[in-house]
């Protein structure tokens, strides 16, 4: 679908050499879209293992991944969850999509109810004031936060939750603190960066992993609050023989998807909001007028309210910058160029999001309402925040939902404000770390923050 636009031919496929490999590169949406469709000969499996192994998975934790139909340790020739015999890593894709999609079988509302009420019960007053991962002074009748540690403690933990329970909390006092490095150093894995030359990412890999062991040991009795595919995709993979510590290298992957974005978003929107008095005013309202009990009405906070939804979109189509990798299995057409077989494929959404054909001379601008003027923006092949195809991100339903709670909650709940610089000075918009490869939202440059006042309103 292109929405009736013509797209010019000027943005030609191009070919670059990245550490080794020759990737091909396309900006065009209709090439990009043509890639998404072909799912004969394009493949994203090579990257699911290579994600792995550079996860810490052995070769053989990886092999026993991806081999189809798995044997299983029990004799069976098939399972209940799993009746097409796949290989694990395929069918853990199917559960992803069980328990993200909206549909009749579909497990997706159980999650955005668990993520829904985990905000619901950090964004009170009792628990904002006293909580000492983002608090950074009393300052009555409120206290100052860091706004990015707000966003990671309420966001991060709400995820953990939903999929492990609230007892993976209990496993690392300092899961957090973990996370972040991870996540801060993450492209360097991909990028096999010797060791030597990023310890502190592989010190919290390493971490991480053995976080996730520690819990797979613990009896199912001790962990209640799983989601289904947690479950799920444990059962399958103890069936085919992995230990704890090669469930817990594999599930890293997943455990970073579902953390890595959802806070940096929030954070991007509340420091749009609250570097602007008058964008801030009418996006409270809207958000406050569907909560006349002060009850999350989640329907009305989508669909209800324009101005909010579409600063979401502006801001998911300005900070937000990846890619999406495909493997040439055989000598493929595109754009009426031969792409070759053993190549890769990459679609960079930043190109994509800054086509001056679709959102025009102003495309470098933030426009909060941009959204709101065009709506049908949101379904252009130009913008791609959650990628597409094949690896469309199954979480952009429950990620949309647990970011607008917590804004909800936040905007109902408490009157927030930027604190002053000790000089009397205004605190700069914090730097989009544009710079470095990411996976979704991109964070900001070094430790740049917002810090910023939180007072009840009731
Ligand atoms: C602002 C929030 C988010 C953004 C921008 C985002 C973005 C992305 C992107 C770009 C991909 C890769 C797409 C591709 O390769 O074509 C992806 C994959 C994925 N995302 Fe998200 N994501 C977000 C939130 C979430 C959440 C909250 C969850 C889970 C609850 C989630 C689960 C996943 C999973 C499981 C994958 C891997 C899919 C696969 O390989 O088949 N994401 N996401």
């Amino acid at each position: 679908m292109n929405n009736g636009r013509k797209y010019s031919t000027a943005r030609q496929p191009f070919a670059l050499v990245l550490g080794g490999q020759k990737f091909y590169i396309l900006t065009n949406p209709k090439d990009v879209t043509e890639c998404y469709k072909n799912l004969k000969t394009l493949s994203f499996d090579l990257f699911v293992k290579e994600l792995m192994l550079n996860c810490g998975s052995s070769t053989s934790c990886v092999e026993k991944m991806c081999q189809e139909p798995p044997p299983y340790q029990d004799g069976a020739t098939t399972s209940p969850l799993n009746p097409a015999a796949k290989s694990i890593a395929r069918v853990g894709v199917d559960f992803h999509h069980i328990q993200l999609h909206p549909g009749p079988d579909s497990k997706v509302n159980d999650l955005t109810d668990s993520l829904t009420k985990y905000v619901d019960k950090c964004l009170t007053w009792d628990k904002v004031r006293a909580e000492p991962h983002y608090v950074l002074r009393d300052s009555s009748p409120g206290v100052e936060v860091s706004l990015m540690k707000l966003c990671g403690k309420v966001l991060i933990e709400a995820a953990t939750v939903s999929y492990f329970g609230e007892s993976f909390l209990e496993i690392d006092p300092d899961l957090l603190n973990v996370f972040y490095e991870f996540d801060e150093g993450m492209w360097q894995l991909l990028y096999n960066y010797p060791r030597f030359m990023c310890k502190d990412l592989h010190a919290a890999k390493d971490r991480l992993v053995n976080n996730l062991a520690t819990h797979f040991r613990l009896p199912r009795s001790q962990r209640s609050g799983e989601a289904w595919f947690t479950k799920s995709l444990e059962d399958e993979q103890r069936r085919i023989g992995l230990t704890e510590e090669e469930m817990g290298s594999t599930v890293l992957i997943i455990y970073f998807a579902l953390n890595a974005n959802t806070y940096k978003w929030a954070f991007w929107i509340f420091s749009y909001l609250l570097h602007d008095p008058q964008l801030m005013e009418p996006i409270r309202a809207e958000i406050v007028g569907t909560m006349p009990d002060g009850k999350l009405n989640m329907k009305s906070l989508l669909e209800e309210c324009p101005r909010f939804n579409s600063l979401l979109d502006e801001i998911l189509r300005l900070n937000s910058n990846s890619s999406s990798v495909r493997y040439i299995l055989e000598d493929t057409i595109i754009a009426g160029k031969t792409f070759r077989k053993g190549n890769r494929i990459m679609m960079p959404y930043r190109q994509l999001h800054e086509n001056e054909e679709v959102y025009g001379e102003d495309v470098l601008a933030f426009d909060p309402e941009r959204f709101m003027k065009d709506k049908t923006l949101r379904r252009s092949p130009c913008f791609r925040p959650f990628g597409g195809g094949s690896t469309w991100c199954p979480g952009r339903f429950a990620a949309r939902q647990e970011a607008a709670a917590f804004v909800a909650f936040a905007m109902y709940r408490f009157d927030i404000s930027l604190v002053k610089n000790p000089d009397g000075s205004a605190q700069a918009f914090p730097r989009l770390e544009s710079a470095k490869p990411s996976f979704g939202m991109m964070g900001v440059v070094g430790k740049d923050d917002l810090r910023v006042r939180v007072c009840p309103r009731f």
